[in-house]
This record gives structure tokens, sequence and C-alpha cells, in this order.
């Protein structure tokens, strides 16, 4: 297994198999990339089926255990079942998605050995899901949770991005959970790292308070690298489980991140939050793979904590140490 200087071994990877998506989340950091592309646009050098396989067959060698595949859409990508029918034995598989393609389609992902999935689910409320992800496509949704649950997938995980717009839907969103065997909820805090709107911004122990007088069960982080509520139904008829997933100026998170990501045009990235360190897979051989993902893997640091660090006045920084030189002056001549 690969390591890096914090002892952070690499046990999972994240796949992003096109930035194109067919919504338009307001709050959406494109995987650390920035804008989302809609899904009329052109393809922008999306990674071939044999180059996405080829390099889930070099993170296996280094004992890579589960890989998770995303966007943008990952099933705006035909070759899908493919990729996951592919994918090395021994390496668990599963898929972030808006959900819209599910109706139809879940039976054969299952088929090709998904096994677990997320689907992003902001609120319980038509209007409110329209404006936050600029689509019409509520119904849709509801009904691919519902296929991903008939085609056996379980559990299924909401996501939720817990901001301004969405805050007041959170105990509906607990309650519906609670009520409906096979769901959980994924709180996320809003991470405005990438977005540019801090106020949007809440203040995530406050959902964590909540919860916790809320829940009749935690399990908190010493077993878990997140904490777990189990909630019981406003109804008494049923029981939910509701993690937060706080990353936010938390440098136990970062402490914790077994991950390296892969951009949909190949390059390898080792931290959602940062740019600065992407590497090209090159063209692709499996020793040009190996060598990029040995240096990726080293070169990983705790975002909060070690990348960035606090100043005298408490604010986060970047530390001297991974300030890029500034470009020597040209010369006159
Ligand atoms: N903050 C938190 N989570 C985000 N996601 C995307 N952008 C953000 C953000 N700014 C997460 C959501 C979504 C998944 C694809 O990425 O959980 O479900």
């Amino acid at each position: 297994m690969l390591e890096d200087g914090h002892g952070r071994e690499v046990t999972q990877v994240r796949v992003s198999l096109t930035d194109r998506c067919n919504f338009d989340c307001v709050y959406c950091h494109n995987e650390g990339l920035g804008d989302t592309r809609g899904p009329m646009d052109a393809r922008d050098h999306e990674m071939e089926t044999d180059d996405v396989v080829r390099f889930l067959e070099v993170a296996r060698e280094f004992d890579v255990e589960a890989v998770k595949f995303t966007g943008g859409e990952p099933m705006l990508r035909g070759d899908l079942e493919e990729i996951i029918r592919r994918t090395p034995d021994g390496m668990a598989v599963s898929m972030t998605t808006n959900g819209t393609f599910l109706p139809g389609r879940a039976p054969d992902l299952v088929d090709a050995g998904l096994e677990r999935v997320n689907i992003s689910q902001d609120a319980l409320d038509r209007e409110a899901f329209a404006e936050i992800t600029q689509s019409g496509a509520y119904e849709r949704v509801i009904e691919g949770v519902e296929a991903a649950l008939s085609a056996g997938l379980d559990p299924v995980k909401l996501n939720m991005v817990v901001f301004e717009p969405t805050a007041g839907y959170v105990p509906e969103m607990v309650d519906h959970v609670a009520r409906n065997d096979g769901l959980r909820l994924q709180l996320i805090e809003y991470m405005p790292e990438l977005v540019g709107r801090p106020e949007w911004a809440i203040d995530i122990e406050r959902v964590h308070d909540w919860l916790a007088q809320r829940a009749d069960r935690v399990e908190s982080r010493e077993m878990h690298d997140r904490t777990r509520y189990w909630v019981r139904a406003e109804n008494g008829d049923g029981e939910g489980m509701v993690e937060i997933v706080d990353p936010v100026e938390n440098t136990d998170f970062c402490d914790n991140c077994h991950r390296v990501r892969v951009t949909h045009d190949g390059k390898l990235k080792g931290c959602l939050n940062r740019t600065d360190d992407l590497r090209s897979m090159g063209e692709m051989t499996s020793d040009e793979i190996r060598e990029t993902f040995r240096e990726t893997a080293a070169n990983r640091v705790p975002y909060y904590g070690e990348y960035l660090v606090r100043n005298e006045a408490g604010e986060w920084v970047v530390n001297e140490e991974y300030v890029e030189r500034e470009p020597l002056a040209a010369d006159d001549d």
C-alpha cells in the first residue's frame, strides 16, 4: 500500500468519468476543478474505457481496496457498465450520481458489479430542489432512488449538501431516511473553498448539536472517521442512520483522508481542494501510470493543518513550504 509522509495510506480512489452533467447545482465544486459543463458540450479529453481500466489495474497492484466513480454525472457515459465489469477483483465499486438515469439502468449496473450508490438529493421539496440543481428532475430523482433500492443496492446513501438554501430541510430529510428502509443520509458540509460563496456556509456544529438531541444513539469519531447518528422516525415507524461529513477547516478529517482522485481527463489529484497538484498519467502506459501514482501518493499532504496553517491572527494561510516561488524576472536582453 502506498503511504505519504504523514502516515496516510491510499486505500481508495475516486475517478471522475466525465465533467459533463445534466444538472447545474449551484454549490458544485466539480470534483475540485471549478465549473461543470452541460451535457451538450463537447467532451474534453475524457479518459477512454481502456485508460480507466488500466489505471484501476495499477491501483489494485498497490492494494487500493475501493473505487468510487463520479463526474460530472458518471451515468452520461455509455461505457459505465463495461468499466465496472472490468474493474479488478478485490476492489469494491461505488458511484455518486444525481440519480436521473437510474430508472431502467440500475439493474445493469448491479449486474456489472456496482455495490453501492450515493444519490445527490438536497431537498424533499420540489421547488427548492429545482432552484438548487437548476433542473426540473425532482420526480425522476425520486424514481432513481426507488430503482436503486429495487435493484438491490443497500444501503442507498442520499447526499445532502447543507448550506443556507437547504439547512431548513434537514429535519424532514432525516425523518425521510428514518421512515424508509434501505436509505441513509449523508449531510455534507458545504465546502466554499472552490465555489467562492462563503456566505452560504452554515455552522455545521449546529447540525451536530441538533442531531445529537434528535438521535437515539451516536457513534463518534473513534470508531469511524465520521460521526454516525441513529434516528427514529417521528411517528415511531423505523430507524435510520445519518452521517455528517464535515471537512471544512477540519484537521482530523484531513488526517483520515485515504483517497487519491482522478480527473475526467486522466490526471491524478492528491487533494480535492488543490489544483496545484495535478499530475498527468502521460500516454497512460501502465508504467507511466505506476510512476505517477507513486508520486501523487507520496506527495499528498493534509490540506488543513499542513498545506494550510493558521497564522498569528488565526486565519488559514498557505504554508510557506508550498508557496510557489515567483518566476525569476526575465532578463532584459
Ligand atoms: N460542498 C459540499 N459538497 C459538494 N459536492 C459538490 N460540491 C460540493 C460543495 N461545494 C458533493 C455533493 C454531491 C457530490 C457529487 O459532490 O455531495 O452530492
